[in-house]
């Protein structure tokens, strides 16, 4: 049956698939704020060791467990787990509920992305570079960019893997790097370009809090896509002659590049067209966070390039946005598709309509009222996804047998054991301490660390899901 599943026509087809997985608003509109206030080279440090010592041991493990069963989530947690393979299945189940959360708002920013593409091309937004953002985040026009967004996602997914995800992420994965590259090289040349880098990388050790650690582990994670099958279903159509250890270092080292790329794209950008030292509060204020830096921040720096030059930035850096995310949607709807055509023999079109239409209706809430927004957000970063990388490689490591040789299996010399090792020990409990610490402990109001503190963690995660259920 595999024939019917389907299968990747070539390896650089694969790789194109799972890095436009990996990389996306995570790693262009997250990690760049993130790396800035968090300490800049010291949390980039940190970020580099987590990467080596959790995210690659588990994208890995996510990837074997794929690539040996051939099934995605739930079918594969179910044959590897053995006698207790209805147990383990949880996993699979929990991974792709966690899927559909995250899609529930990120075909909604995805939304975002391609209206600010769109009115780049309209010249929409430069009349008010502060105001449209504020205009068309939430409403009842996002309802229609979104339901738009999900269209063209469902439409790709049902087209299958190589006839459908391949063939377009072929062409848009490439056409992002060209992209990056492009700016990176066009703002490393402006005048006032280094002020930027400097607030990028300026290394501030001060910064490395529980809580920034915990975020820098969560970003590992939720920019290399793990914990909800995603990278375990794309493999689950690798040809069994590619290497899980090459593949997977491959897509890991892509997504970081991509990452930092980003930020020296976006930095270099907002210093050389004096929106980093702006004293308009409106720049001010948008700076302070990831979306305000994106969405407001940077086209202002668009506008500020003048008519022709901001104009063609402007547009491009928008369609790389759009790209990047229409990607990751689309191997987070491949999830759930993959699992309903698997378990209940629907075909794909049938199963990628349905989950289409489910994820459009929990999303509406997304694209009309912030605070669900954000609370879909916290719970699948901070609980589904934190979790699920967890459970998954301790599966991987304990569990499922073949691992260590999958890994070996292309490679001349022998490291799954080493990484089997580092699965079983060292990731699931750095992940449970992060889980821990990153959830009860944060910043209290005189700056010092505070249990339960006012705006971390599950404190804050508890105080939305009463807002958005309307209890406060
Ligand atoms: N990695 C994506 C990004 O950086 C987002 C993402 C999180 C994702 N989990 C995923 C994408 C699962 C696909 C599948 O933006």
């Amino acid at each position: 049956m595999a024939g019917a599943r389907g299968t990747w026509n070539s390896s650089f087809g694969f790789i194109m698939a799972a890095v436009g997985s990996a990389v996306g608003l995570g790693n262009l509109v997250r990690f760049p704020r993130e790396l800035a206030e968090n300490g800049g080279a010291a949390f980039l440090f940190v970020y580099l060791i987590l990467l080596l010592l959790v995210g690659l041991p588990a994208i890995l493990g996510e990837m074997s467990i794929g690539k040996m069963t051939q099934m995605s989530p739930v079918n594969a947690f179910r044959k590897l787990g053995g006698e207790h393979g209805k147990k383990w299945a949880v996993i699979g189940v929990a991974g792709m509920l966690a899927a559909m959360f995250v899609l529930f708002f990120y075909t909604v920013m995805t939304g975002w992305t391609l209206r600010f593409f769109l009115g780049g091309i309209t010249g929409a937004w430069f009349d008010d570079p502060s105001g449209y953002y504020g205009d068309i985040a939430y409403g009842p026009a996002t309802i229609f960019w979104h339901l738009l967004v999900s269209i063209i996602t469902v439409y790709i997914v049902s087209r299958g893997i190589s006839g459908g995800i391949e063939k377009v992420t072929v062409i848009i994965i490439p056409a992002l790097f060209a992209i990056l590259i492009g700016i990176v090289l066009y703002a490393a040349f402006q005048p006032g370009a280094i002020d930027g880098y400097k607030e990028l990388f300026d290394p501030d050790f001060s910064e490395l809090t529980p809580n920034n650690i915990a975020a820098a582990t969560g970003q590992v994670f939720f920019s290399l896509s793990l914990g909800q099958g995603a990278m375990l279903t794309y493999a689950s159509y690798m040809d069994k002659k590619q290497s899980v250890s090459k593949d997977g270092t491959t897509i890991a080292l892509a997504d970081t590049g991509v990452a930092l790329m980003a930020g020296m794209m976006v930095f270099p950008v907002l210093a050389f067209t004096g929106l980093l030292a702006s004293n308009d509060p409106a720049v001010q204020e948008a700076l302070g966070g990831s979306f305000g830096t994106a969405f407001i921040a940077l086209p202002n720096a668009f506008v500020a390039m003048g008519d022709v030059m901001g104009r063609i930035v402007g547009t491009v850096f928008f369609l790389g946005l759009f790209f990047a995310a229409l990607s990751s949607a689309i191997s987070l709807m491949e999830v759930p598709t993959s699992v309903l055509i698997d378990r209940f023999e629907l075909p794909r079109w049938k199963s990628a309509v349905l989950i289409g239409l489910i994820t459009y209706s929990f999303g509406v809430v997304s694209s009309i009222n912030e605070t669900w927004f954000t609370l879909y957000d916290e719970i699948a970063i901070n609980v589904f996804i934190v979790l699920g990388v967890a459970f998954t490689t301790f599966f991987a490591g304990w569990v499922a047998k073949g691992v260590g040789k999958e890994l070996d299996s292309g490679l001349r010399s022998r490291v799954g054991v080493y990484i089997v090792w580092l699965m079983r020990t060292v990731t699931p409990v750095a992940i449970l301490a992060v889980f821990f610490f990153g959830g009860l402990f944060g910043t209290g109001a005189d700056g010092g660390i505070e249990f339960w503190a006012n705006d971390a963690g599950w404190n804050r995660l508890w105080r939305e899901l009463k807002l958005g259920f309307g209890f406060e």
